[in-house]
């Protein structure tokens, strides 16, 4: 199953690191929206979204890309990493926007990531060592499972 992984990381390079143990499970190649050309999109049988959480959404630019997509019959998967919401209200605006544009969603993964957000670096931030070996393994089983 050919398979793309497009995804932002940006504050701790939290979300790459889970995307990278997604990619090499499924021999899938990974992107940054910047990078994405659409009509190369429509080649793949699967798409992964992540990014980390940032006010309660995914990253604008790769929402933007799910805009720009024609509807499309294809298979999506959801990943994020976050400080404390939950993934059922962190994934809420991704999993909208993919349905609404005729992706079926075949799994979602999340987990915890460092936070040093705002007021959280006068604590030295939440979560350090966040993504750690279990979430990765975490990550590496959603990835197993998907295919
Ligand atoms: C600008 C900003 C906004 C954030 N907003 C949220 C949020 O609404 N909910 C949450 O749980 N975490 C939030 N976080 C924490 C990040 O989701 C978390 O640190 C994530 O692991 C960052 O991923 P990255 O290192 O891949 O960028 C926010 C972080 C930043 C920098």
């Amino acid at each position: 199953m050919k398979t793309l992984i497009i995804y932002v990381s940006f504050h701790h390079r939290n979300t790459e690191r889970i995307a990278n143990e997604i990619a090499e499970v499924m021999n899938a190649e990974m992107v940054k929206p910047e990078e994405v050309k659409i009509e190369n999109i429509l080649s793949y049988d699967l798409i992964g979204f992540g990014s980390g959480i940032y006010f309660m959404k995914h990253h604008p630019s790769l929402l933007k890309i799910i805009d720009k997509l024609p509807v499309v019959d294809k298979m999506a998967f959801i990943f994020s990493t976050k400080g404390a919401f939950p993934i059922w209200l962190c994934h809420m605006t991704i999993k909208r926007k993919l349905k609404q544009k005729g992706f079926k969603i075949i799994g979602e993964f999340s987990c915890r990531g460092f936070d040093t957000y705002g007021p959280l670096k006068y604590i030295k931030g939440i979560n350090k060592g966040k993504p750690d070996e279990n979430d990765l393994n975490n990550a590496r089983e959603f990835a197993r499972n998907l295919i």
